[in-house]
């Protein structure tokens, strides 16, 4: 049997990295056989790609494109083969941050994106996304808080990532089914009841 594929998405700060790390425990635990995985990245060119857009400046399509060049490397060789074979892979972010960083964030036509979705994922979509949702300036300082050096997109502005989480829940609402939102400013016990109750009611 296929297996699932689940995306988490949110703007910087908002504790993706460390639900997505509790979710694969929980799958484990459940007796899942689950593969870890991450966006930009996920293959070793991927990984490449993502060191190239995470710090080099660039025009806005050629951000656009090295994302999807990336995916579809992504899905090539590992997505899809560790679906067929009837694992589950869990993603830190795929197509839903293209549109809400590339679009919401910086301006590019939706229907630009579309098209690059269509053509790199003929109709694949994740069964489930999780948008972790933090007002912009809660995320900004618990980024500000982790010390490290921030990435090119990490340096950008409260405005910035108010489209971006605007983007992400637009598209939520517009796709109740598959995209689920959770409140980050919640504890990580309640965060982690909730996500608990969303897998069991909508994956098994
Ligand atoms: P991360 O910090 O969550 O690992 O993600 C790296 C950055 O890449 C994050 O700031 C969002 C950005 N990004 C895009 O702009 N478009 C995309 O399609 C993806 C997957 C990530």
């Amino acid at each position: 049997m296929r297996g699932k594929f689940i995306t988490l998405e949110g703007i910087d700060g908002a504790g993706k990295s460390t639900h997505h790390a509790w979710l694969i425990d929980f799958l484990k635990r459940k007796g899942i056989d689950v593969v870890p995985t991450r966006e930009p990245g996920g293959t070793p060119l991927g990984e490449k790609l993502r060191a190239l857009v995470l710090s080099e400046p660039m025009h806005l399509e050629t951000e656009a494109l090295l994302m999807f060049a990336a995916r579809k490397e992504h899905l090539d060789k590992l997505i899809l083969p560790a679906l067929a074979s009837g694992k589950w892979v869990v993603s830190d972010r795929f197509t839903d941050a293209s549109y809400a960083y590339q679009g919401g964030g910086r301006g590019l036509a939706e229907e630009k994106l579309r098209a690059l979705e269509d053509w790199a994922q003929a109709g694949f979509r994740p069964d489930l996304t999780l948008v972790f949702d933090l007002p912009t300036e809660i995320a900004l300082q618990r980024l500000a808080e982790t010390g490290h050096r921030p990435d090119r997109f990490e340096q950008e502005s409260q405005a910035f990532f108010e489209r971006v989480r605007q983007t992400y829940l637009f598209r939520a609402h517009a796709e109740p089914g598959r995209i689920k939102i959770l409140d980050s400013t919640e504890s990580l016990h309640n965060i982690q009841k909730k996500l608990e109750g969303i897998i069991l009611a909508y994956l098994f």
